[in-house]
């Protein structure tokens, strides 16, 4: 290894013998694990976190069908790339919910980031913040509403209703009054999904760990159940606040018609990441359905699989305006912090920029322009 046929090192370039070969091999060890796709960190995040915290974030509901079925269903999505269409520079950025974002990406609301490092949320908010996207906090998240406001960047705040009116009134105020820029209401939580790993792990919160937006007096090391809403509480929401709605958690386009007259701003299809009801479709499958029930009336986004820049692409040409992204980014988290959940999002950048010009599209816009077979 190393040294190429002309006498250099073909890993420094340094001639013999002033090229160490004991340096390179070390350049060359660092280089090869280098990650090159979301996937690679993902291997790495497992062999860092405990087993119980794996299966938590990994896991599905049930027997996994609707986990796996979200892989194979993107997989299935084969594009018609346009050839000799356009001249020009390639541009990843739009608007989102009229959030400026650096790509058709936002960050998944995900529960206890601290489960996977001590930085937890106020990571994923610089990271998303350096890569110019909204972050999006859980009502569970493991920092305060305020805290990660503080961070910077586009900031939008997960709902999850509560048992008490009252509380989740207080969030919302809270929310608005640290600057958050959009309210995204989750709705396919009516129950936690049966998560056999968890089940089995008897899985709890280690300590230190809570949903810190909720009084001290509703911290638990149980993971919290949100109460079930009602299309009048997401109405309730929605005349409470100027800021823009996002529904998240629709599969059936009659309720995105639903969400929209409830004056939804904009849809998630998502299945949750495959985490509440198993054998529930993969989101990719229900979205074309749902893009063309709600038309212009609303944004429609897509979570649950999306693990690359050719992933976005295909919610793109099925009529996605973005994405969410859920697990690669707690990977990223959980291997370097703030830099590695960075490396992911600069990762899939680079990825959709290529994806874009390999598919004749100067822009995410020109995208949802591009067949599918
Ligand atoms: C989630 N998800 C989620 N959704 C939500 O609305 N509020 C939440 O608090 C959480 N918490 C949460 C924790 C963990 C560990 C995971 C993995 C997921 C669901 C999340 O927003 C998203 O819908 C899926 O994760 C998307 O699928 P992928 O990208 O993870 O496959
Ligand atoms: C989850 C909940 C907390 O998926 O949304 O774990």
């Amino acid at each position: 290894m190393g040294i190429a046929g002309d006498g250099r090192c073909g890993l420094c370039a340094e001639r013999y013998p002033k090229c160490s070969v004991a340096l390179c091999a070390a350049r060359y060890a660092a280089r090869v694990n280098d990650p090159v796709c979301l996937a690679d960190f993902e291997s790495r995040a497992e062999a860092r976190l405990p087993g119980d915290v794996w299966d938590f974030i990994a896991g599905g509901s049930g027997a996994e069908i609707t986990l796996a079925a979200n892989r194979t269903a993107l997989d299935a999505v084969a594009l018609l790339p346009r050839v000799l269409s356009s001249a020009g520079v390639v541009d990843t950025s739009c608007q989102l919910l009229k959030s400026e974002a650096s790509l058709p990406v936002v960050t998944a609301p995900m529960a206890y980031q601290r489960l996977v490092h001590p930085d937890g949320e106020l990571a994923l908010a610089a990271a998303a913040r350096d890569t110019g996207i909204p972050f999006v906090a859980s009502t569970y998240s493991s920092v305060p509403i305020e805290e990660l406001a503080e961070v910077g960047g586009t900031v939008w705040f997960q709902v999850y209703w509560l048992h008490q009116r009252s509380l989740v009134d207080g969030l919302i105020t809270r929310a608005e009054e640290s600057g958050c820029k959009a309210l995204m209401v989750t709705v396919d939580v009516p129950v936690l999904g049966r998560r056999l790993r968890d089940l089995r792990n008897d899985f709890r919160l280690p300590a230190g760990v809570v949903a810190a937006n909720l009084p001290a007096a509703l911290h638990t090391q149980e993971i919290l159940v949100p109460a079930a809403l009602t299309w009048p509480d997401v109405e309730w929401i929605r005349d409470r606040t100027t800021l823009p709605v996002v529904v998240k958690g629709i599969l059936d386009p009659r309720d995105a018609l639903r969400a929209v007259s409830a004056g939804a701003d904009a849809v998630v299809v998502s299945n949750h990441g495959g985490r509440q009801l198993d054998g529930a479709a993969a989101s990719v499958a229900a979205l074309p359905a749902v893009v063309e029930a709600v038309g212009a009336r609303s944004e429609v986004l897509l979570d649950s699989g999306i693990r690359s820049g050719t992933d976005v692409l295909r919610a793109l040409a099925l009529g996605a305006s973005g994405v969410l992204v859920g697990r690669p980014l707690l990977w990223g988290l959980a291997v370097d912090g703030a830099e590695g959940a960075a490396r992911v999002l600069t990762l899939l950048k680079a990825e959709l920029h290529d994806a874009l010009t390999l598919a004749g599209c100067l822009s995410p816009a020109a995208a949802r322009t591009l067949a599918v077979l």
